[in-house]
């Protein structure tokens, strides 16, 4: 790990500088898609417009016979899709997988800059990381890139999930974390084969009732512990964490629940795997219109920011204002950028 004083230095000659800002951009949902198979092709320009991010699949999901056309194609429809607004990410091969450099050079080499984020996954270490930050940088200066391509980590092993705070500030050129429930649950040895979401024996027991009946059960959630210790780590350096993916495309409603615990929690967005979720993460990962009204009025409230009122009952002090701001925030970026959604908004 570099010193703090190196942390900025370019990696390797000709490469873009890292930025000491995260560019502050709307990204609810990252939607997967597989970049070589037609009638997704077809759907693009239209889930394009949808969606925050579109994000060109290469790793689980692409067998190995399709790998290099996928690589291909991604390249192709990068170069022709009209993004306007809308981010371009890819998940690269692992890297100790046989594809992970020509991702990485074929993918610079053919978009440049219009890639905007590499998606990393199974990452364990921050040396992993550093290797591929140099990796990238190389091709940045081979390529002539103007400006750097972000990192983004699957969080996705037990050893990622013990070293997120070491990983997470290993770089400047870290984007963010996304929690990868499927490959953390088989690296832990949980007993669950679910893409995300809960499991109905994973829960607890309320006490039996007076006539010692009705016991009630309540099922907890799987991911709160890594989900929050990810927030934690990113938080503390200035990247974003996200909710993974959510697989059982037919239950709306346990894939909205789950995205709203990690909205409330902390996270900017989550995956989406399929179209329905689009619509599900923009709304789960835009506040209600109610939050946004309390909000407003708290500040309005608290006058100069500091000191104690009362508001709607309930106490508001320096504390509260920057809660709301948080809301506030977030509701003034989503005005600009998703009017259909933010003129709701009295900001
Ligand atoms: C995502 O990649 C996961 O493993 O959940
Ligand atoms: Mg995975």
């Amino acid at each position: 790990m570099v010193s703090n004083r190196n942390f900025y230095n370019k990696l390797a000659v000709g490469a873009p500088a890292p930025e000491k800002e995260l560019e502050n951009n709307l990204e609810r949902v990252i939607h997967f898609f597989p970049p070589h198979i037609k009638n997704v092709i077809d759907k693009l320009p239209e889930i394009t417009k949808e969606s925050d991010v579109i994000l060109g699949n290469l790793e689980d999901g692409i067998s190995p016979k399709d790998k290099i056309k996928a690589r291909e194609s991604l390249a192709k429809i990068g170069q022709q899709l009209d993004l306007s607004g809308t981010g371009l990410w890819t998940r690269v091969n692992s890297i100790d997988s046989p594809w992970f450099l020509d991702d990485i050079s074929y993918l610079i080499e053919n978009l440049g800059n219009k890639l905007d984020v590499i998606m990393l996954p199974m990452i364990n270490d921050e040396n992993e990381i550093l290797f591929a930050d140099r990796y990238i940088a190389l091709n940045e200066a081979k390529f002539n890139l103007t400006k750097q391509i972000k990192i983004h980590v699957i969080l996705e092993t037990a050893e990622g999930v013990m070293n997120v705070e070491k990983l997470a500030r290993s770089s400047p050129r870290l984007h963010g974390f996304s929690l990868g429930p499927a490959d953390l649950a088989a690296s832990r040895g949980m007993k669950t084969i679910r893409v995300g979401g809960g499991h109905p024996d994973y829960g607890v027991h309320g006490d039996r009732d007076i006539n010692n009946k009705n016991r009630k059960f309540y099922q907890q959630d799987l991911w709160h512990y890594s989900l929050s210790k990810m927030i934690d780590a990113c938080a503390a350096n200035g990247i974003k964490p996200f909710f993974g993916p959510f697989g059982d495309f037919d239950d709306p409603e346990g894939c909205e629940s789950q995205f709203r615990n990690s909205f409330i929690l902390g996270c900017s967005g989550a995956w989406s795997l399929h179209p329905s979720q689009i619509t599900i993460a923009k709304r789960v990962f835009s506040p209600s219109k109610e939050e946004v009204e309390k909000a407003v009025k708290i500040i309005e409230a608290m006058g100069d920011g500091t000191g104690a009122v009362k508001f709607d009952g309930k106490m508001q002090d320096d504390a509260t204002v920057k809660q709301s701001m948080v809301l506030i925030d977030l509701a003034k970026k989503i005005k600009e950028k998703d009017p259909e959604i933010g003129e709701e908004y009295k900001v």
